[in-house]
């Protein structure tokens, strides 16, 4: 999917022209991977374009920022206020909208703290991430050769740019070996994530997803999964899962903001249950569907209007 150029970005608290937000080469990030973002789903509702979860995506970027030591001029909710403030000015329906926070341009080495701290936000119109049919029919999908970040290596509760070199090594993998997507073990051994997404399976009614301490990003989509489930009274476990408990699985699915709830249809070639998307996956995709595009009440607070300036400290 190739960015579509949208007209405005925002930058350390002005807005810009899509082309000159650019950087030098010799800027921290460009180096180092000095950079901390997130990645927003903005739905089109009857209501006009609606930003999901919005406030914990953005207390997530102040999250990733501050393990990193990246001291911020903006808070949460002025991040939230700079988003919808952004799709409007992008007259924008469906987006993505993709905050950044990165070392810029300072003093050469390792050593980031003597480097200008730089927020951006874009936005741009996105589609289905993985193929068009990925969400109805499932995809396959392999468990990777390539281990997650280990514990204290790179902190996986912040989604820092560099993490993301390993999730390119498990998605290319899985390109060249035939496979829609990777999955990928801790360094234990046990069931972490995919590249850019969280895992679930199903397992005589029961949902299990790996816990944060299996090197997982603390996915908004899977905390929503969770409450999900919650209310169908499907009951949930976050545990450590061996690998073989995906291929005996009678459903598995990721979830994610790029992929949504997408179900998983075999692993390593093994069929997941019937080789088709699982009732419980379609019940709760079915749902997350309707409260993302404001077909069911948001019964959960979950979107942000666009239409409507939010002020500081509400939705
Ligand atoms: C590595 C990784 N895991 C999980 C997720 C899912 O998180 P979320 O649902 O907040 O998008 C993402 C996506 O951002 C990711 O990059």
């Amino acid at each position: 999917m190739p960015i579509q150029k949208t007209e405005k970005i925002w930058h350390n608290g002005t807005w810009i022209n899509w082309d000159d937000a650019t950087l030098h080469v010799a800027s921290h990030v460009v180096s180092y991977g000095s950079a901390v973002f997130e990645g927003i789903r903005c739905y089109d509702t009857k209501q006009g374009p609606a930003i999901f979860r919005l406030r914990e995506h953005m207390q997530r970027l102040v999250n990733s920022a501050k393990i990193y030591r990246m001291e911020l001029a903006y808070s949460m909710e002025q991040f939230c206020n700079v988003a919808t403030e952004l799709v409007r000015r992008n007259k924008l329906n469906a987006c993505y909208v993709k905050p950044i926070v990165l070392r810029g341009y300072g003093d050469a080495g390792v050593n980031p703290l003597t480097s200008p701290i730089e927020c951006y936000m874009a936005c741009w119109p996105w589609g289905a991430y993985l193929g068009k049919d990925a969400n109805t029919k499932g995809v396959e999908v392999c468990i990777s050769s390539w281990t997650r970040i280990a514990p204290n290596t790179l902190p996986a509760m912040s989604k820092a740019a560099a993490n993301y070199m390993n999730s390119q090594l498990i998605r290319m993998e899985a390109s060249f070996n035939g496979y829609t997507e990777g999955i990928a073990l801790d360094s234990s051994g046990y069931l972490s994530e995919g590249s850019g997404m969280n895992i679930f399976l199903v397992h005589d009614g029961t949902v299990y997803t790996p816990p944060l301490a299996a090197s997982v990003l603390p996915g908004i989509t899977r905390a929503s999964v969770m409450t999900l489930c919650e209310d169908f009274g499907i009951p949930v476990k976050e545990q450590v899962i061996p690998r073989e408990m995906l291929y005996i699985a009678d459903e598995v699915f990721f979830a994610g903001t790029a992929v949504e709830i997408c179900p998983i249809r075999s692993v390593d070639r093994i069929a997941v249950g019937k080789g088709q998307p699982g009732a419980i996956t379609k019940r709760l995709q079915e749902e997350f569907y309707a409260l993302t595009t404001g077909t069911k009440p948001d019964r959960h607070h979950w979107l942000t209007p666009c239409n409507v300036p939010v002020a500081a400290g509400t939705r």
